[in-house]
C-alpha cells in the first residue's frame, strides 16, 4: 500500500533542499547541530496523553506549568501558555475572551484570517485600519500610528486593538505609542506576533511586542524559532485581561488531547533560544549582512531593507522576472525553497537554524541566474488594492447568509459571500459581507495570469464567486 504523505516527505527530505521557509528548525538542521538529535529520534516514545505525572495543558499545575513558567521568564512575559493549534487558536481565543457578542475590535486590514474567523465565531464587529503597501514591491508595511490613533478616537467603544507586528515581511512601526494610546482609552492591545518570536534575541532587531507594552502577544514559535509546525505560544502581560476566560476559550478551540510531542518541541525551542539563541542570532545577522553586501552594487537585483533583517525580500524585476518565476527557478534549478513570492519578488525567512552554507548557496544561485538570464522587458506595474471595500454585513451575518454564484466579472458592486485571499501571504482582499470592487477583480485577474494563487473562494478557477442578495436574507 502506498504511504502517500510519508513517501513524498521522504523524497523532499532526500532532495537536500536549502530552506528559507518555515518551520524555523529548517528540516531539523539545528537539532543535529546542537545535540538534540537523540531526543528527537526517539520522540515517538514520548507521545502520551494525560496520565499520572504528565499534567494537563488545559489546567496546567505540574510539568506543563513549570515549563510554561520557564518560558515566561525567558521571554519576559507574566504568563506564557503553550498552544498546540498554532497562533490561529491563540488569536481566536484572545479576541473572543476580550469581547462579548456585538463588541467591536479595531484591526489592521491585512490581518490574518483567524481574526475574521474570531469575528464570525464570536459575533464581533471588526473596524479596519488601513495598512500601508510599498508601491515598488507590494510589501505590506504595517499600520500608520497617527491613523491608528485616529481610528481609536473614532471607536472608543472598541474592546481591543488587534495588530499584526511585525508584518509577514518584517516591517514594524511604533507599537509602544499605539499601546500607550490604547491603554489611555482603556482599550486592550492584542498583537499577532506570528512572525516575531525571535525578536528579543538581538538589539539589532526591532523591539518585540512583549517589550512594548502589549497585553496579549501570540507568537508562532514554529515559524521563526525551532519548534514543530503548529506549536505556538501566547504571552500575557499585565492585569488587563481575564486569564481564566482565555483558558476557557482555548478549551473550546484546542484538542482535549493536546500533543505532548508539540509541547516537548516548544520546550526544546525555548531551551535552544535560552542557551544558544543570542550567539546563533549574531551569526545569522552577520551571514545576512555578508550576503546583502555581495549584491549592494548590483543594479539588476533589489534587496529590500526590512526592519527585521531576518526577512529578506529579493526582486529581479529589473531583469523582467516576476517573483513567481524566481520562486520556481530557485526551487527547480537550484533546490532552494523560499517562503513566498509575490509579483515583484520573493520573501526568504531566515532563522537561527540557517547557516553560512545556506547563504553561499543562495548567493551562487542568484549570481548564476543574473549572469545567464536573457534580459526581458521591464515588468508592468500592478497595484495592490489598498482601499478598504465598503462593509454592508458583518462577518457573521455574511457567513450565515444564503448565497448565489455569479461570474467574477459580473460581481463588481455586489456583496461578497466569500473571501478572496491571494496566497501567500494569506491576507484577504475581500471578506464576506463587503462590496466587491473593480480594483480587486482587476488585481486578482492580472495576478492569476502571472502565477498568483487565490484561496478562500470555492471556484478555484476563479470563474465565479458567491454573492449575497441582502434583500433575500433576514438579519
Ligand atoms: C500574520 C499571521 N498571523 C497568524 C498566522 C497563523 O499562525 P499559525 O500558523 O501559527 O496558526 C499566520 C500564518 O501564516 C500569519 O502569517
Amino acid at each position: 500500500m502506498e504511504n502517500y504523505i510519508l513517501n513524498k516527505l521522504e523524497e523532499l527530505r532526500d532532495d537536500n533542499l536549502t530552506s528559507f521557509h518555515v518551520p524555523g528548525h529548517k528540516m531539523g538542521k539545528v537539532f543535529q547541530k546542537l545535540g538534540y538529535k537523540n531526543i528527537l529520534e526517539k520522540i515517538y516514545t514520548l507521545d502520551t496523553t494525560e496520565i499520572d505525572g504528565t499534567d494537563n495543558l488545559h489546567n496546567a499545575k505540574e510539568i506543563i506549568k513549570e515549563s510554561q513558567d520557564r518560558s515566561a521568564m525567558v521571554f519576559n512575559s507574566y504568563k506564557t501558555i503553550y498552544l498546540v493549534n498554532g497562533t490561529t487558536c491563540g488569536i481566536e481565543a484572545s479576541i473572543m475572551a476580550v469581547c462579548n457578542p456585538k463588541s467591536k475590535i479595531i484591526v489592521n486590514r491585512d490581518c490574518h484570517q483567524s481574526v475574521i474567523n474570531a469575528c464570525i465565531l464570536g459575533d464581533i464587529e471588526p473596524v479596519y485600519i488601513k495598512s500601508k503597501v510599498c508601491k515598488k514591491t507590494n510589501i505590506i508595511m504595517g499600520v500608520d500610528v497617527k491613523n491608528t490613533k485616529s481610528v481609536i478616537d473614532n471607536n472608543l467603544d472598541a474592546k481591543a486593538v488587534v495588530l499584526t507586528y511585525p508584518t509577514y515581511y518584517g516591517r514594524t512601526f511604533d507599537l509602544k505609542a499605539v499601546c500607550d494610546y490604547a491603554h489611555s482609552k482603556n482599550i486592550i492591545v492584542i498583537v499577532d506576533e506570528a512572525h516575531g518570536a525571535h525578536l528579543q534575541l538581538s538589539d539589532n532587531l526591532p523591539k518585540s511586542a512583549i517589550e512594548q507594552g502589549a497585553d496579549i502577544i501570540i507568537q508562532s514559535t514554529h515559524k521563526t524559532l525551532p519548534s514543530f509546525t503548529q506549536s505556538s505560544m501566547m504571552h500575557i502581560k499585565g492585569n488587563r485581561v481575564d486569564k481564566n476566560k482565555i483558558g476557557a476559550m482555548l478549551r473550546f478551540l484546542e484538542s482535549s488531547s493536546p500533543s505532548y510531542v508539540l509541547l516537548t518541541s516548544l520546550e526544546l525551542a525555548v531551551d535552544i533560544y535560552d542557551k544558544y539563541g543570542i550567539k546563533l542570532m549574531e551569526d545569522l545577522l552577520s551571514n545576512i549582512d555578508n550576503f546583502k553586501s555581495k549584491f549592494r552594487n548590483n543594479e539588476n537585483i533589489i534587496i529590500d531593507n526590512n526592519m527585521d533583517e531576518t526577512k529578506i525580500f529579493v526582486s529581479l524585476k529589473k531583469l523582467g522576472i516576476t517573483g513567481y518565476e524566481l520562486d520556481t527557478i530557485l526551487r527547480e534549478k537550484y533546490k532552494i525553497q523560499v517562503e513566498l513570492s509575490n509579483y515583484y519578488g520573493i520573501l526568504l525567512i531566515c532563522t537561527i537554524a540557517n547557516d553560512e552554507e545556506d547563504f553561499i548557496r543562495l548567493e551562487k544561485a542568484l549570481d548564476d541566474l543574473i549572469l545567464n538570464i536573457n534580459k526581458k522587458k521591464l515588468l508592468e506595474d500592478t497595484n495592490y488594492p489598498e482601499s478598504i471595500p465598503e462593509k454592508v454585513l458583518n462577518p457573521r451575518q455574511a457567513f450565515y447568509s444564503d448565497k448565489k454564484s455569479v461570474k467574477l466579472e459580473d460581481s463588481v458592486g455586489k456583496v461578497s459571500g466569500e473571501y478572496i485571499i491571494p496566497y501567500p501571504p494569506g491576507i484577504s482582499l475581500i471578506s464576506p459581507g463587503e462590496i466587491i470592487t473593480q480594483e480587486i477583480i482587476t488585481y486578482i485577474q492580472q495576478g492569476v495570469k502571472s502565477g498568483m494563487i487565490v484561496s478562500g473562494i470555492k471556484d478555484v478557477n476563479l470563474g465565479c464567486i458567491d454573492v449575497i442578495d441582502i434583500n433575500q436574507n433576514y438579519f
